[in-house]
């Protein structure tokens, strides 16, 4: 069902973790099972992205696809890593199965929120960057439990 190389990005999940102090930070929530994922950056001065890390409650699926989009991201521009969609992911996986596709969402939207929130801090705009839908922060950082 799943290919060798969603197989080898579960099991051996890359830039699992978290950074202190990241540049841009993203929580999103997958309205379709209620899983979650967090996405940090670490951004040099010329916008590229020079560290990534992810945590995330997700499936197995969502942790392959997370593993390969932080892969794609991590030395590119801000400006490149928007061209990281879940389906370029889903392709260098080669594939996902169909009842699995919108986990692979999960890591797309988590680097878009990571960026936006970058973006917020350094008062800048990044083309094509829509404000996160699904960005959860606020109502985890209000609350308290
Ligand atoms: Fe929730 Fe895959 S089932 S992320």
């Amino acid at each position: 069902m799943y290919t060798e190389k969603v197989m080898d990005h579960f099991e051996h999940p890359r830039n699992v973790g978290e950074l202190e102090n990241p540049s841009g930070m993203g929580t999103v929530g997958n309205p379709k099972c209620g899983d979650i994922m967090r996405i940090y950056l670490d951004i040099d001065e010329n916008q590229v992205i020079r560290d990534v890390k992810f945590k995330t409650f997700g499936c197995g699926a969502a942790v392959a696809t997370s593993s390969m989009a932080t892969e794609l991201v991590k030395g590119k521009t801000i400006q490149e890593a928007m061209t990281v969609t879940n389906k370029a992911v889903m392709e260098a996986l080669d594939g996902l199965p169909p009842v699995k596709v919108h986990c692979s969402l999960l890591a797309e939207e988590a680097i878009h929120a990571a960026l936006w929130d970058y973006a917020q801090k350094n008062g800048i705009t990044i083309e094509g960057l829509e404000p996160p839908k699904d960005n959860i922060e606020e109502e985890e950082d209000g609350e308290d439990y």
